[in-house]
């Protein structure tokens, strides 16, 4: 197995007739194991809609996936959430955490969903809360963890059943530099990298070129590993495109 992630010629369209959006046009692309790809790109170029077809929260219009050799198109809409389960970490720039769970039930729940439970359950979701840093606020309920240990427990949840992929859709998106920083070390350096996972990042982040071993361009829902001249949205995201 030497590929986790397999694109090929992906496009999704929105709506129909004169409304229509083709929000990704014809993307190919190959992740491998432990391989790092950046995906940048202009607001609206597509890329929450790639990652979620990657992440298999979405079906593509047209074209193949395949995920850890897997063809994506013969799996049905109730057995994508067990294929999606096994294989597919993701973490969303809004954290996604259920409000009533405290941070260890947080990472728990998905492993029950994986058929892990009760005490093996725990101790892993402890010792990967631990790992990343939240040993002393593992019975805190989200609202009252701050943005980077909310992205934490985000974390610990997407590498709970130990998937070879992980999806983040602008992780540190809501987190100021120095916390999202960190927040990217434990994914990028940290326990994310672990056992040769690979790991797809959608950012705005320039400063993430040095920790990826690919960065790819999305305009226009085209993929390209050329940049292109779209610094006005960096103005846009606040950031500053050196
Ligand atoms: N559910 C939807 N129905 C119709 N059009 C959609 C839908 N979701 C996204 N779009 C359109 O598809 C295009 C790509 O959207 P997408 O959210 O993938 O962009 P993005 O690159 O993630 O943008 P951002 O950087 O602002 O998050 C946009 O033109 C958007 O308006
Ligand atoms: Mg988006």
């Amino acid at each position: 197995m030497d590929t986790i992630l397999e694109l090929e010629n992906i496009s999704k369209v929105y709506g129909r007739g004169h409304t229509a959006v083709k929000a990704v046009d014809n993307v190919s692309l190959q992740v491998k194991p432990g391989e790092i790809v950046l995906i940048m790109g202009p607001s609206g170029s597509g890329k929450t809609t790639l990652l979620s077809m990657a992440g298999l929260l979405l079906r593509p219009t047209d074209g193949h996936l395949r995920i850890n050799g897997q063809e994506v198109s013969r799996f049905s809409e109730r057995q994508l959430p067990a294929l999606r389960l096994h294989n597919v970490g993701f973490v969303f720039q809004a954290y996604n955490l259920l409000g009533a769970l405290t941070a260890v039930e947080n990472v728990e729940v998905v492993m029950n969903m994986a058929d892990v439970k009760g005490k093996a359950a725990r101790t892993r979701a402890v010792e990967l809360l631990t790992r990343l840093g939240l040993e002393h606020r593992l019975n805190h309920l989200p609202a009252d963890l701050s943005g980077g240990e909310k992205q934490r427990v985000a974390l610990a949840r997407a590498l709970a059943n130990n998937p070879p992929l992980i999806l983040a859709d602008e992780p540190t998106g809501n987190l100021d530099s120095k916390i999202g920083h960190e927040v990217m070390e434990l994914l990028c350096c940290g326990l994310g990298r672990d056992q040769g996972r690979a790991i797809v990042i959608v950012t705005h982040d320039h400063r993430l070129r040095d920790i990826a071993d690919r960065v790819l361009w999305l305009e226009d829902g085209k993929l390209s590993e050329k940049e292109s001249n779209w610094n006005g949205d960096y103005a846009w995201h606040g950031v500053t495109n050196p």
